[in-house]
């Protein structure tokens, strides 16, 4: 599904982070977002998922054009979101019903069902306080896992493999494939490595994108 921003100005209270900004991504296509640490990547990756609001400027994802419309369209992977302090289950279906042989497919996906394996209560352990019985790579992983089980059609990942060790990023990286085949992707990052099979790159600047 297409992408279209038009004339999106943003700001948190006095700051202004998005300058009359435009961007148009085609359905299928692939965007890699870099730019200087609090420029603004995450806000608009907020802002087209429907988390807020923009008061100037339109957001598109063909005809949804409302945040709440926004938000059945798009899966996002957050920039150090933690976990809720549940199960893992319950934190790739966050409470919808799902099928369970849909739950176990998004597992295998997202290159969890050898760890879940080895637990003696599988899906259903408790992941702990901000998901602190978990690891960093693990907990990525989960949170990849939910935005598969939601099969949205625009994904949008903020920093998807920050932090991470070498041992979990070859299954990182399977699992962020699995995600995002087929979909309209914007994936913002801070390494340009990391965006190589992106069809193009794109650095926001001064709240506005310029062709990297
Ligand atoms: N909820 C908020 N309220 C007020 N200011 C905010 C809020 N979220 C972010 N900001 C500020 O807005 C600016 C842009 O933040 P944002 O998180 O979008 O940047 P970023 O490009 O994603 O940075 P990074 O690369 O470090 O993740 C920063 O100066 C930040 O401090
Ligand atoms: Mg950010």
């Amino acid at each position: 599904m297409r992408i279209q921003i038009e004339g999106l100005t943003f700001s948190y209270g006095e700051k202004r982070i998005l300058e009359d900004l435009r961007l148009t991504v085609e359905s299928g296509e692939r965007v890699g977002l870099l730019g200087v640490s609090g420029g603004g990547k995450s806000t608009l990756l907020k802002l087209i998922s429907g988390l807020y609001e923009a008061k100037t400027g339109t957001i598109s994802i063909e005809n949804a054009k409302t945040a709440a419309e926004r938000r059945q369209l798009v899966a996002m992977v957050m920039q150090n979101a933690p976990l809720f302090p549940t199960s893992i289950r319950e934190n790739i279906t966050c409470g919808h019903p799902l099928w369970e042989e849909w739950l176990e497919a998004a597992c295998r996906a997202a290159q969890l069902s050898d760890w879940l394996a080895t637990l003696p209560e599988g899906p259903d352990t408790f992941v702990g306080e901000r998901g602190g019985r978990v690891s960093g790579g693990q907990a990525q992983r989960i949170a990849i896992a939910r935005a598969i089980a939601k099969d949205a059609p625009v994904i949008l990942l903020d920093e998807p493999t920050s932090a991470l060790d070498g041992e979990t990023t070859g299954a990182l990286l399977t699992a962020l494939e699995n995600l995002t085949r087929g979909k309209t992707v914007l994936h913002v990052s801070h390494r340009p490595e990391t965006l190589r099979d992106c069809t193009r790159v794109l650095r926001l600047e001064g709240g506005r994108l310029y062709a990297e």
